[in-house]
């Protein structure tokens, strides 16, 4: 018998500001975007942008369906358009913010596990490491450097 001990890494950022300028861009789409969000059913709306290596910008807001699992995460709309418009770009950073129009969201939200898993396939297939910045409304930034510091034993092609 043995155990396995995992740790990850996240880097804490206090305000927009001390974000690189192309990042602080980045959140600044993300929020414009969450605004768009279609959220009528749970108020919580979500924004994200992708940064690829072509220079696009991505962007996506959570989109709900009356018969809720039909609708789709702010994440998971962007990246599957990013694949689908620029299939051969690299991602390089994805910022995703949320807000509540029921309480303020001061903590960092971070991408849900089908999101996870999703962003995982993109990072595998491009051999790069995708940076995911999250935050709430207001307060803390938070930065993963990949998405595998957000899903240890992720679920890859090779393991098929
Ligand atoms: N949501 C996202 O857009 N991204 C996540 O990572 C977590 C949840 C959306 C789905 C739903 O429209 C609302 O937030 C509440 O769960």
């Amino acid at each position: 018998m043995k155990e396995i001990t995992i740790t990850t890494k996240i880097i804490v950022f206090n305000t927009l500001q001390e974000l690189p300028f192309v990042v602080q861009d980045l959140m600044e789409k993300a929020i414009t975007v969450r605004k768009k969000a279609y959220a009528p059913y749970s108020k919580f709306r979500v924004g994200a942008a992708i940064l690829l290596d072509n220079g696009k910008i991505v962007l996506g807001s959570n989109q709900e369906n009356a018969a809720y699992p039909s609708g789709l995460c702010a994440e998971r709309i962007a990246i599957f358009q990013a694949g689908s418009i620029y299939p051969d770009a690299k991602i390089l950073k994805m910022a995703i913010t949320a807000a509540s129009s029921t309480n303020q969201t001061n903590a960092p939200i971070p991408p849900c596990g089908s999101c996870r898993q999703s962003i995982a396939e993109y990072e595998t297939r491009q051999e790069t490491p995708i940076e995911i910045y999250f935050m709430g409304e207001i307060g803390e930034i938070f930065l993963s450097e990949s998405l595998k510091n957000l899903l240890p034993f992720m679920f890859e092609k090779k393991l098929l």
